[in-house]
């Protein structure tokens, strides 16, 4: 049984003031939520504050980036190693990081080496664009990003994929649950083929784009979906707990 993952990438938002408010209203509401693993990803300059806030509780925390070198003369960057003493999960690969950073398969499959090196859980994203989609070829794509992102890798450890559609991401245009799901279940065949069934059965694979607490539930219960990255949805504290809520019962089966 997968536990199902739901995560809030809260992008570039909130000041470390907001931030803090925002952990205040939706802490206890996800605390007591059982059977879902619950994580925020704040910006980095709050992720300090925020883990000290969640200290105690079920909530886990995640960076939303970080550098592929471990130290260096990289001005600005944040090594794995900083991160690794705050934060469990790390998101890499995100469409916004590909299309605005130059982000490239091989950059992200260095930063998931290390990442992984380090003891973090990356949260590895990838999807087709809409060119891609209207061409038929969101299959090649997701899984060529998939093979690339996982070149080298001899144990992906607990590592958590979120298929993300990049026409989907920020748009209010969700993909649809059915073929959310034939995507997701085409991911895990490529894992299975790369690392095996029981490796490729024991990851969570995730759907982001648009997700809200109105059309969550379609996901959950598809049987590929483990879980949901949740964007602006996650800035609002009520929704993201009901989103949360929402695919514990599902997958509880409630
Ligand atoms: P969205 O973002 O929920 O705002 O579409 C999802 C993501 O980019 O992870």
């Amino acid at each position: 049984m997968r536990i199902p993952f739901i995560a809030g990438n809260w992008k570039m938002n909130t000041t470390s003031a907001e931030a803090s408010v925002l952990v205040g209203e939706m802490q206890e509401g996800l605390d007591r939520i059982e059977g879902v693993d619950k994580v925020l990803c704040p910006p980095f300059i709050s992720l300090a504050m925020v883990a000290e806030l969640l200290r105690g509780t079920s909530i886990k925390l995640g960076a939303q980036n970080m550098h592929f070198e471990e130290k260096g003369a990289y001005t600005g960057e944040v090594s794995p190693l900083m991160l690794v003493d705050l934060c469990q999960f790390v998101i890499l690969g995100h469409s916004e990081r590909r299309q605005y950073s130059g982000e490239t398969d091989q950059i992200v499959n260095r930063k998931l080496l290390v990442a992984l090196k380090a003891g973090l859980i990356p949260i590895l994203c990838l999807g087709e664009r809409i060119e891609e989609k209207e061409a038929g070829r969101t299959e090649e794509v997701v899984t060529s990003q998939v093979k690339g992102a996982l070149d080298g890798i001899k144990s992906p450890g607990e590592l958590v994929i979120a298929y993300e559609p990049v026409w989907a991401i920020g748009t209010g245009m969700a993909a649809t649950p059915l073929e959310s799901n034939a995507t997701i279940g085409l991911l895990r065949r490529t894992v299975t083929e790369l690392h095996g069934e029981e490796v490729a059965q024991g990851m969570r694979i995730l759907y982001g784009g648009s997700v809200t607490a109105s059309n969550i539930s379609g996901f959950m219960e598809q049987s590929e979906i483990d879980g949901a990255l949740v964007g602006g949805a996650s800035l609002k504290a009520q929704e993201f707990v009901d989103i949360v809520e929402q695919s514990a019962a599902i997958k509880k089966g409630e």
